[in-house]
């Protein structure tokens, strides 16, 4: 039996593919349905063969010549934990891709995004990413969010000569995998710099305690570099204490927290977790300000967190507030087309990297993967929704951070930090 997978709400309806997201990951996934999907393919296969003059003709390896669609492959959590994370960024992407469709495309052909769910599960980045590059022969990747899952796909593409660029990634390592590997955001080590002089400079506090998801990548490594630069503010890290992503009750680890009697608590995980965080540690009565990085940004933090998120603050890579003539345009055309809704720094990285992607095409003048990653790698000042791009050695972008603060079930857009 075919059952209809659980998609967010808002998320119905959306084509992916030409059809509705998740039904060719359940004939893919579902023993029955791969039964019905062998025969089909069985079926269709010699037809496909007659029909496909690229058979004849030569091998259609690059996912563009001598067909009419350049085919771009997306990874990104659409379902699971951090649902938001995958569909925000998804429809940035998205958006940007139908923007430049648009306006002609590029080389003369359409962009195809190919997008696949990683489920937030171990293990499925690179099983999607595999296919998008073998089944699919995508010219390029998009994606992931969540370091963990980039650093588990970088390795795929970097083998197969398939340029990857990461819309929101901020672990170091993760374009340390290859010379194929980008991302158009910030790392870590200057995010965990800008919120540690945060902590010290404004807000004034010289004791911090440390909360890190020890099954995530980027809360390892964003728990480090904050501690670096807090200590070397001449801050003290009062006691450090971990959780895993998935857990749900943290009264143990916050009780320590609340004992060891810090000013504030330096939290780098992803929305779900530091939403219950903040609501448990409200309920033990430690009442000081949480500390996060761009992790926490989500609508669900406050539907999950309630009153108890105010009063916290993070840092990320994208405010609407911070109006540039591209920002409005951005924020106008995404009202149009995602239902009213204001984007986050994740729909924004997102767009962004589409974009990025698209102008080295052309600069390339080819979808071969060696041309498109010397002119990924060689983007300079390119005017983006979240800032201008320019690729550095390390495929790196540098860029400016902003500080929000929890209000009131929002975000309140505090300062921008320059690199
Ligand atoms: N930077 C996070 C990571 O590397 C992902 C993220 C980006 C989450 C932007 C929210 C917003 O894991």
């Amino acid at each position: 039996m075919l059952v209809k997978p659980s998609v967010p709400s808002h998320y119905q309806g959306l084509k992916l593919r030409g059809e509705p997201l998740g039904w060719h990951r359940i004939l893919d996934l579902n023993p029955v349905g791969i039964f019905f999907m062998n025969i089909l393919r069985a079926l269709l296969f010699p037809a496909a063969l007659l029909a496909t003059t690229n058979f004849f003709t030569g091998c259609n390896k690059s996912g563009s010549s001598g067909s009419d669609t350049i085919k771009i492959g997306e990874f990104a959590s659409l379902t699971g934990k951090d649902a938001t994370f995958g569909i925000s960024s998804h429809e940035g992407t998205l958006m940007a891709i139908e923007e430049i469709n648009a306006a002609g495309g590029v080389l003369g052909k359409q962009l195809e995004l190919l997008t696949e769910d990683t489920q937030c599960k171990a293990g499925e980045s690179a099983t999607v990413v595999n296919k998008l590059i073998s089944r699919d022969n995508v010219i390029a990747i998009l994606g992931e969010v969540a370091s963990s899952r980039s650093l588990e796909a970088a390795p795929i593409c970097q083998q197969n000569k398939v340029p990857m660029i990461s819309p929101s990634s901020t672990n170091p390592d993760v374009t340390k995998t290859g010379d194929y590997i980008f991302r158009v955001c910030f790392i870590d080590p200057f995010q965990g710099t800008v919120m540690a002089n945060f902590a010290t400079k404004t807000l004034k506090m010289k004791r911090v305690a440390v909360f890190t998801d020890v099954k995530s990548d980027y809360s390892k490594g964003l728990a480090k570099f904050f501690k670096e630069r807090f200590i070397a503010n001449g801050g003290e890290i009062v006691t450090e204490l971990d959780y895993n992503g998935g857990d749900k009750d943290f009264k143990a680890q916050l009780t320590a927290i609340k004992a060891a009697n810090p000013e504030g608590v330096f939290v780098p995980g992803y929305y779900t977790e530091c939403a219950l965080i903040s609501v448990q540690a409200k309920e033990l009565g430690l009442n000081v300000p949480l500390l996060g990085g761009d992790g926490w940004e989500s609508s669900k933090l406050f539907e999950i967190g309630g009153d108890a998120v105010n009063g916290n603050y993070l840092s990320t890579h994208y405010s609407p507030a911070v109006a540039t003539d591209v920002s409005k345009q951005f924020v106008a055309n995404f009202a149009k087309r995602w239902q009213g809704q204001t984007p986050d720094a994740l729909a924004a990285c997102g767009y962004d990297s589409a974009l990025v992607l698209a102008d080295a095409i052309r600069r390339a003048g080819s979808t071969d993967g060696q041309k498109l990653r010397d002119a990924i790698a060689a983007t300079k000042d390119f005017q983006a929704v979240t800032g201008k791009i320019t690729i550095n050695e390390n495929r790196d972008a540098t860029k400016s951070a902003v500080i929000l603060q929890v209000k009131d079930g929002k975000y309140e857009y505090l300062e921008t930090v320059e690199p």
